[in-house]
């Protein structure tokens, strides 16, 4: 079951900022962690899980399960959960190919 849909109720009524996700232009939530900002997005698979045809996706939102991590900016393993939004952040999913 999918978290997402509490967090796009949620912003209906926020300001806005650009990063990038896997290539891909995205406007998210401003002054917010990443992980909130992308599942109010509607992204809420961050990569594979460890079993076949999971999905890795945030759960505990507090930055102790390490299911919401990606490489941002360049530098790997970030808890998205842990790291605020902000503008120009370039967010590689950990499904993503590098490049
Ligand atoms: S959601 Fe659990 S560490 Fe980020």
């Amino acid at each position: 079951m999918s978290i997402a849909p509490a967090f796009r109720t949620a912003a209906t009524q926020a300001t806005f900022v650009d990063i990038t996700v896997d290539g891909r232009s995205l406007r998210v939530v401003a002054d917010s962690t990443l992980a909130a900002a992308l599942l109010a997005a509607g992204i809420d698979r961050f990569g594979p899980g460890l079993a076949p045809g999971q999905t890795m996706q945030p759960f505990c939102l507090m930055g102790t399960c390490f299911q919401c991590i990606a490489t941002i900016d360049g530098i790997a393993h970030q808890r998205t959960c842990r790291v605020v939004v902000r503008a120009g952040m370039d967010v590689r999913l950990a499904g993503a190919l590098p490049g």
